[in-house]
Formats: C-alpha cells, structure tokens, sequence
C-alpha cells in the first residue's frame, strides 16, 4: 500500500481501469449498484445541483472532478459558464464528448490538473460543485480542495457538495462498499467515509453552511434490495426506487434519520466575505 496518496495511479484509475466499464452512471457512481440504484442517485444529486447554486444563467461554475460530465452537462443546459476539470484525461475526453454530444461545447471548457489547482483567478467564480470527489481524497487533500474552492469564489458564490454519513449505521456494514477502507489500494483507488465536522468546519467563518437534503428513502431501499431478483423483482425495485427519490426530493428530510440512517447529505456552503 502507498505511504502517500499517489495523484497519478489515481488518474490511472479513474481515467483508464474505471473507464472499461460500459455502463457510465456505474463508471462515476457505484460499479457494484444495480442500474435503478445509480439512476435514483444520479436524478437526486443532479436535481439539487442547479437548485443548490441559486439559478446559475450566464454565472461562472467550476465542476470540479467532473468525471464523464454527468454534472457538467446539465449546468450547461441550465446556461452556466462551466469549467470542467478533472485529473484524468481519460474522463475529460469522454466528458468533452458527452459535452459536444449534448451540443453545449460553447458554454463549457475543460482544464486539466488536480482539484486543487483550479486554473482561474481568485474570487473569480459563481460557483463550484464537488461531487463524488471527496470521500476520494485522503483528509490533508480534501482540505486542500476546499481552500482553493475558498480562493476561487467570489463573496455571494455557493459551494454545491455531497458528503457521505459517517455516522450512517448503513454505510458502516461489512456488506458495504469492501474498499472504502481509508487507504490507497495499489490500483489507485481511495475511498472514505468523510469527517463532515472537521471538513466543512474548514471553511470557517468565511462561509455559511447549510445541508440541503439527505436521500434517507433511498438509503433505505439501497440497502434492502440487495439480493437478485426477478424481472418483476427488478420492476418493483426500479418503481420504488422512482418513488423515494421523489420523496428524498420532496421532504429534504434531516436530524436523527440523517445522523443514523442517511448515505449522503447536500451542502451549501455560500461564501460571506
Ligand atoms: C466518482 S468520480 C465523480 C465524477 C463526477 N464528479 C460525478 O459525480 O459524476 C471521481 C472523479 O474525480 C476525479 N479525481 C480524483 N481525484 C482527483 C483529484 N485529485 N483532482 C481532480 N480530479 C480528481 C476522477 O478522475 C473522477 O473523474
């Protein structure tokens, strides 16, 4: 195992072995999570970027780690000015390709390089999304995303982030995620379940934080419907699964069930001063 978190085999990672996989939603979001569980997740978290953001038309937005552009596209559509950066190439070709697919190559530019090292001025930004990137990162990296997301927005601009539950009762089974230990494996992947407090706690007085929602409902199902099942099994779990995300989206519950029960919550973090 690494000593210290290696920037390139994580590229490696992402950019080439993650890539082989055919289905993109499973590329970015969980390999070993059925199709209906990666969609309810996807409709979620990108329902609530743009919202999160406050309108983000004509507005500068950096997706940071932006992956194949599952984000980054939907903020174009919304007619943000987007910074697309990512560490590995791979992922920004396909990005880029998904980009021009959609047929908003105009309002987007790519960059490539390390999330902390945004290649913009200081105070320059609207706003950053940062998803699916930090529970990816050891803790002395996840700090250093932050102080540059710090550096880089402007005073009224909004930090969009998801951060996974520590205190999930879920998240922390045996049967969960095998590999998301706190360590680098030598293919490159790291995964963690992330010190919200200590994080966001980072951003100090400069920000205001706020949680947004949680996706309890679909924690719940996530975790039952593990076993394979049947095609009308697959129908019934594709259907409730529509349903809790609409609840997850409708009740932005959080307290006790998101302390206990909850994968991920949806930050705000508006930058005051
Ligand atoms: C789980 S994917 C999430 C992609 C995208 N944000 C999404 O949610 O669809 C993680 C992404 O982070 C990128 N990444 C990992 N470490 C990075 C770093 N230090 N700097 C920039 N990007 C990084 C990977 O290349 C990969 O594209």
């Amino acid at each position: 195992m690494p000593k210290h978190y290696d920037l390139e085999a994580a590229a490696r990672y992402w950019g080439q072995e993650r890539l082989k996989h055919r289905d993109e939603l499973a590329v970015v979001l969980s390999l070993r999570e059925t199709k209906e569980v990666n969609q309810a997740y996807d409709t979620w978290e990108s329902s609530l970027v743009v919202e999160t953001l406050g309108g983000v038309r004509g507005r500068k937005v950096v997706d940071l780690a932006c992956g194949v552009g599952r984000i980054t596209v939907p903020l174009a559509r919304a007619g943000a000015r987007v910074l697309a950066l990512d560490n590995a190439p791979g992922m920004l070709e396909r990005a880029e390709s998904h980009v021009r697919r959609a047929g908003m190559a105009k309002s987007v530019q790519f960059a490539l390089g390390p999330a902390w090292s945004i290649p913009v001025p200081d105070r320059s930004q609207d706003g950053v999304v940062c998803v699916g990137l930090l529970e990816h990162l050891p803790p002395a990296e996840q700090i250093r995303v932050l102080k540059e997301v710090d550096r880089v927005l402007k005073k009224g601009g909004s930090l969009a982030t998801v951060l996974n539950n520590p205190h999930s009762i879920l998240l922390q089974a045996p049967t969960d995620n095998r590999f998301r230990k706190g360590h680098q494996f030598p293919n490159g992947y790291y995964c963690a379940l992330v010190d919200r407090k200590k994080l966001l706690g980072t951003l100090g007085r400069h920000f205001r934080v706020e949680p947004v929602g949680t996706n309890l409902f679909y924690s719940l199902l996530r975790f039952a419907f593990r076993a394979e099942g049947t095609a009308k099994d697959i129908a019934l779990r594709r259907r409730a699964f529509k349903v809790a995300t609409e609840l997850d989206l409708r009740f932005r519950l959080k307290g006790l069930a998101d302390e206990v029960l909850t994968d991920h919550t949806f930050f705000r973090a508006r930058k005051l001063r």
